[in-house]
């Protein structure tokens, strides 16, 4: 299991396993809570098709390259861009991305934990729930029966300010993607992903059905898929452009990680497209399975981050079968919360194997417990240090709680920043030949991916970069 010098590299058993745990990276909290609050908020179909853009003319070509890199680099993110850029004969220096890459996985997986935690809050209520429902012989009734409104929405609430019950649910979680991390890459995260993938898919199309069974489809899809330019602001592009990374996990080397445990001779351009068909088709299919519920039940698409934690239980509660498909709902999204973030917590541990030789163990518990410690501070800005305002100096992040200050400044400024430097090293710097061979793209495909690498990305993600820091410019 311990990955030295001497041993020979872990890496997937097979493609297929790859884009498992790929597909497991990409598809998260992303997909099912983030892709459906901010289409929600930003008026659904412009914002939904600008998105689709972003991934197949962005993301796709970013994917590819970071995929590239690990193959062709074959050690962890730093490692692997300092191997590609000797056999390009550039700098070495360029492998400071990959630490960068690495410094924000270990951020974002810190929040990323807590917020899971709210998921397996949630799994939790509804599984009492359900429990008394079979209990009481009515499996198919509503779910939380008997309570008021005032009491569902305040569940939120009242769990906002339990520092010990945000705590356990952070600690569970924690310890869940640790132990999987620690198990190493087939025994560990390719097991997780392969039961877990396709039980989550089933999962999916599942609830889905149901909705569009109960729930109103046809509002839902004019909403999602009807575009109205009007609303096609600069803020809505940069959120959609933001999105499409953080949802695609490119910009922290992740993906240059997980490349790196590819066989020689997999068809990188056709993996990655899959990887991207698939983040977007359930982060649709997320819309197409919560906005019929919403819709059914008069709610408000734009409620928010709390549209999944706070209107849809209300959704669940009016509808046959509410305790159970609620139950299998919040399931559903820990799922994917878990094959998330063991990809991000593996960025750091790769990072410790490969440049401090540490074993996976101990490179897995470091982190871990790192980024569970700054957790801590994040779960605690809700209740103990709600007044906290960590980088209040700066005005982006005047208002911003502990947690969204380390989501902001992740997602608004070291996201895109790797992924600028990730597009210039290989739009620019990587060696031609190596490209070439290690991808096995056709000559028009090549062609095409180099341009939107060298032009396209670096263009569009300086202006995320830019509006993020300096909104005033809008
Ligand atoms: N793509 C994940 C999601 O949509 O939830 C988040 C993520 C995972 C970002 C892994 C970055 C990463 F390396």
């Amino acid at each position: 299991m311990v990955a030295t010098a001497a041993s020979p590299r872990e890496g997937w058993s097979s493609r297929s396993a790859f884009i498992l745990a790929a597909i497991g990276a990409a598809v998260g909290l992303g997909n099912l809570w983030r892709f459906p609050t901010l289409a929600g908020e930003n008026g659904g179909g412009a914002f939904v098709l600008f998105y689709i853009g972003c991934v197949f003319l962005l993301g796709l070509p970013l994917l590819l390259a970071e995929i590239f890199i690990g193959r062709a680099g074959q050690s962890d993110a730093v490692g692997s861009i300092r191997n590609v850029a000797a056999q390009s004969g550039v700098s070495t220096r360029w492998s400071l991305f990959g630490g960068l890459g690495a410094l924000a996985a270990f951020l974002i997986v810190s929040f990323y934990s807590v917020v899971a935690g709210w998921v397996l809050y949630y799994v939790g209520v509804f599984g009492m729930d359900l429990l008394q429902a079979l209990l009481a012989g009515d499996p198919f009734r509503g779910a939380l029966q008997g309570q008021s409104q005032e009491v569902i929405a305040g569940r939120m609430g009242n769990l906002f300010a339990s520092p010990g019950l945000l705590l356990t649910m952070h600690l569970l979680f924690m310890g869940a993607t640790l132990f999987t991390v620690a198990r190493g890459v087939s025994g560990g995260i390719e097991k997780a992903a392969t039961w877990l993938m396709p039980a989550f898919f089933v999962l999916l199309v599942g609830i889905t059905i149901y909705g569009a069974v109960v729930g109103d489809v046809g509002e839902a899809v004019a909403f999602l898929f009807t575009p109205d330019w009007s609303k096609l602001t600069p803020e809505v592009m940069n959120a959609a452009l933001g999105q499409a990374l953080f949802s695609l996990s490119l910009g922290v080397a992740g993906i240059i990680t997980y490349g790196s445990y590819i066989q020689e001779g997999t068809k990188l351009g056709s993996t990655a497209a899959a990887i991207a068909i698939a983040d977007t088709g359930v982060a649709l299919l997320a819309g197409l399975m919560i906005f019929p519920i919403v819709f059914a039940v008069g709610l408000d698409p734009a409620a928010g981050p709390t549209l999944v934690f706070q209107t849809l239980p209300f959704a669940f509660e009016a509808m046959p079968a509410g305790s159970l498909i609620g139950f299998l709902f919040f399931i559903l999204i820990l799922v994917a919360a878990i094959t998330s973030s063991i990809s991000l917590l593996e960025v750091p541990t790769a990072w410790g194997v490969g440049e401090m030789g540490w074993s996976r163990h101990k490179s897995a518990l470091i982190f871990g417990a790192g980024a569970f410690a700054i957790g801590v501070f994040c779960l605690l800005g809700y209740n103990v240090l709600a007044d906290v305002r960590p980088l209040g100096f700066w005005s982006i992040f005047a208002e911003t709680d502990i947690l969204d200050t380390v989501d902001g400044f992740t997602g608004k400024i070291m996201l895109p920043l790797g992924a600028l430097l990730a597009s210039l090293f290989i739009g620019w710097r990587a060696d031609r030949r190596l490209l070439e061979t290690t991808t096995g793209l056709s000559n028009g495909m090549f062609m095409v991916w180099r341009f939107l690498l060298a032009w396209v990305c670096p263009l569009a993600v300086t202006i995320i970069l830019v509006t993020g820091l300096f909104p005033s410019l809008l």
